[in-house]
């Protein structure tokens, strides 16, 4: 290999105050780990020493400890986009301490390319092979890294030997030309393959390679509770409802499932109702529960931008290669995610909601308004193109002193005309051709939890006039007593 090989310190002290880094990854997987660690300690002693160092940084979506949470504690991210999961991020962009966008995960990588955004002047990505003319092997993610390769001035490779050489092939690589010369993206089915097993990288810009083995940063999941086992239940039995009716095709359509415990309880339940047949699955982040589910054949591939698998899942499927190869597909961001191909292929999008109101708008990234927790991630991007959008929220959070229900969302993320289903574990609510009142009648009937309805009831009689019945004085009311009070219960409402 005709590379020059480095330090994770030495390619870090090439890094200047203000430039602007992009990395491989797309949530705690796949991302550059030892020189984001490298370059963290470097801002901590230009800081130590009295001089500015903050970089701007581009990712595929969230990343882990390595890179979000070592650069963060050192206050050197400036800015950021376009989704973050990690809570010293969280904390210093809820602070103004870093200046964050939230972006449809599907747009970034078109962003770049239009000019939209600063043009990245680093790629650092995380690769399991390189060859000496530039083919690069990407790791357990693809994310935003063939356009960064192709837009950053230099490129620092992360080899890392955590990732077997062998996973190539499980890479789908494609990059679509940009208007007015765009074409359709070829796929039609979940499986079909479009691109490249590889990320065609050019040699002259490697300034060289870094040597690591280490493992991905993505956290357990919390155990299945009652909450998620029923919301899980009641989506599982919903879909098999509608293949009956015949509104979904016996062979079923390919399932776009978010992130979180509710997302990994939804697909382990729809893994169990033997009504639904074996499927496909087209999504973002491919988490654990999909792992048992290619086994046991409820699952027969499943496409995505990111392994987000824990890290002794993620062993099992290594140490089964030839089993597993042919069964994920690994693809950009831009592509996992595309518009244009979940409304062709059809797919069944299952997304969780923090907080989502009476007439069905959802709010997916603030917390009572204004913190954000993660960001849009690719929600919006499947939502709103899909077959069939659904839903899914416990009805109450903390010990019940929150209504996921409020009368109107108090961030806007996904408007009335993109939901259509909406899920709690006290049942569903079915939005298709229903009126701003009926679909107040029918969430608060089949959704929100009993200590909430009469309440809810209430608030709908406060307006007698117009085509929704919302009360421009009172739709934050809940927020204004959780607020003042500690409890949305305690919400008053004026006339
Ligand atoms: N108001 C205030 N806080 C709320 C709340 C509400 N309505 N609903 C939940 N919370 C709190 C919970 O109590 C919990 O707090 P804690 O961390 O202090 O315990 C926290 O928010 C997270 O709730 P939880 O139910 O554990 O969330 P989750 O892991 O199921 O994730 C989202 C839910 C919405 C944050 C997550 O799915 C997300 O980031 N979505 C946006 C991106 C997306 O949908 N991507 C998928 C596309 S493939």
């Amino acid at each position: 290999m005709n590379y020059k090989k480095f330090t994770a310190e030495e390619a870090a002290s090439l890094i200047n105050n203000d430039d602007v880094i992009s990395l491989s990854g797309f949530t705690a997987t796949g991302c550059p780990k030892a020189v984001p660690t490298a370059l963290a300690k470097r801002a901590e002693a230009e800081h130590a020493a009295g001089r500015p160092f903050q970089v701007g940084m581009y990712t595929g979506a969230s990343t882990g400890e390595s890179a979000d949470g070592c650069l963060s504690r050192a206050h050197a991210i400036k800015f950021r986009t376009p989704y973050q999961s990690n809570k010293d991020s969280r904390t210093a962009l809820n602070n103004h301490e870093m200046e964050y966008f939230d972006l449809h995960l599907s747009e970034l990588a078109q962003y770049l390319r239009y000019g939209f955004l600063q043009k990245p002047k680093w790629a650092i990505l995380e690769v399991c092979d390189i060859s000496d003319d530039g083919k690069a092997v990407l790791t357990s993610a693809v994310g935003i890294s063939p356009t960064i390769a192709c837009l950053a001035d230099k490129i620092i490779l992360e080899l890392n030997s955590y990732h077997p050489k062998e996973m190539v092939g499980m890479h789908d690589i494609y990059e679509p030309l940009d208007p007015p010369y765009r074409r359709e993206i070829p796929v039609y089915k979940a499986d079909d393959r479009a691109g490249s097993p590889y990320v065609q990288l050019d040699p002259k810009k490697i300034v060289g390679i870094v040597e690591t083995n280490l493992p991905n940063e993505i956290g357990a999941f919390t155990p299945m509770d009652d909450v998620t086992a029923k919301i899980g239940q009641n989506v599982a039995d919903f879909l098999s409802a509608e293949m009956k009716a015949g509104r979904i095709p016996k062979e079923f359509l390919p399932v776009q499932s978010g992130v979180g415990n509710v997302a990994n309880a939804v697909l382990g339940a729809m893994g169990s109702n033997k009504n639904i047949p074996a499927f496909n699955i087209y999504t973002e982040v491919i988490q654990d529960s999909v792992v048992g589910l290619i086994r046991s054949g409820r699952v027969k591939l499943a496409s995505g931008s990111s392994l987000s698998l824990t890290t002794e899942v993620l062993n099992e499927v290594y140490a089964d290669l030839p089993f597993f190869k042919d069964k994920f597909l690994l693809r950009p961001s831009e592509m996992s995610n595309n518009p244009e191909v979940a409304r062709r292929i059809g797919i069944i999008a299952i997304n969780t909601a923090l907080e989502a109101d009476i007439f069905g708008h959802v709010n997916s990234s603030h917390v009572l308004g204004t913190k954000m927790m993660n960001g849009i991630g690719g929600s919006g991007d499947f939502c709103r193109n899909a077959y069939l959008s659904i839903f899914t929220t416990p009805s109450t959070a903390k010990d019940g002193a929150i209504s996921a229900i409020v009368p109107m969302v108090s961030h806007f993320d996904h408007s009335e005309h993109s939901v259509k289903i909406l899920v709690t574990e006290h049942g569903i609510a079915d939005l298709r051709g229903l009126s701003p009142r009926q679909r107040a009648e029918s969430i608060i009937t089949n959704c929100v939890d009993p200590s909430y309805r009469p309440l809810l009831r209430d608030y709908l009689k406060l307006s007698r006039s117009g085509h929704t019945p919302a009360s421009v004085a009172s739709a934050l009311s809940f927020h204004v007593a959780f607020a003042k009070t500690g409890d949305m219960r305690q919400a008053k409402f004026e006339a």
